[in-house]
């Protein structure tokens, strides 16, 4: 937990600069700039002991979870096996549990509550799994989605058949972290970003 971050410098240091060189060498996507520079605004005022990321990639997203959130416990679940492995390696002595896992399945077993979801996977999928950690949420807990516009897919009029299924997930994922239940924002930057907290019970 941490409770200011002042620095972006702090927090993007050579070997978290190193995980996004070696990503972006294998078209390996990853958050955005001014999503980055959004998070370590926002995060710097939060507190998360638990945190859990869907889509590691190659890490680099959760290693500056590690910067911003020193003493947290970080899962991250990445249900491709090259990328998994390359981010194991890349993330080594980072203290990350990084697990090999489709997140539904890992998700379904997981024990432990959530403070922060930072989903970033595949999706098509994001209601599912935002349904299926409900349960893990806690009064406050926060839930960061990226990639909510889908590159136009989502709220685009003309949309090609293979996407179609992504744009009616979307929606309804929308329609579900906008219900009465959750207080969300829907951030125009990078690809889309919502944000959402569990309304204090
Ligand atoms: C955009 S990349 C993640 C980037 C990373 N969060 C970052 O910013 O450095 C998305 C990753 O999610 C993984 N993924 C997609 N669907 C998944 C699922 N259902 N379970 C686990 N991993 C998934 C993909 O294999 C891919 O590596």
């Amino acid at each position: 937990m941490i409770s200011r971050v002042s620095n972006y410098n702090i927090v993007i240091d050579d070997y978290v600069n190193n995980i996004k060189q070696v990503s972006i060498r294998d078209n390996i996507p990853i958050i955005e700039d001014d999503v980055l520079d959004f998070l370590l605004f926002y995060l710097s005022h939060l507190k998360a002991d638990n945190i859990l990321e869907i889509g590691t990639g190659y890490g680099f997203s959760a290693s500056i979870f590690r910067k911003m959130f020193p003493s947290a416990k970080i899962t991250t679940v990445e249900r491709k096996e090259e990328n998994y492995k390359m981010a194991k390696e890349l993330l080594d002595g980072m203290d990350i549990n990084t697990v090999y896992s489709d997140a539904a399945e890992y998700i379904k077993s997981r024990k432990e509550g959530i403070d922060l979801l930072f989903l970033d996977g595949a999706k098509s999928h994001y209601k599912e799994l935002f349904l299926l950690a409900k349960r893990l949420f806690k009064s406050g807990s926060i839930i960061i989605s990226d990639n909510i516009y889908a590159r136009g897919i989502t709220f685009g009029e003309i949309v090609v058949k293979r996407n179609m299924t992504i744009k009616r997930n979307m929606n309804s994922f929308i329609d579900e972290i906008f219900s009465d239940e959750y207080y969300s924002y829907l951030i125009p930057i990078g690809d889309g970003l919502a944000i959402t907290r569990i309304k204090w019970r």
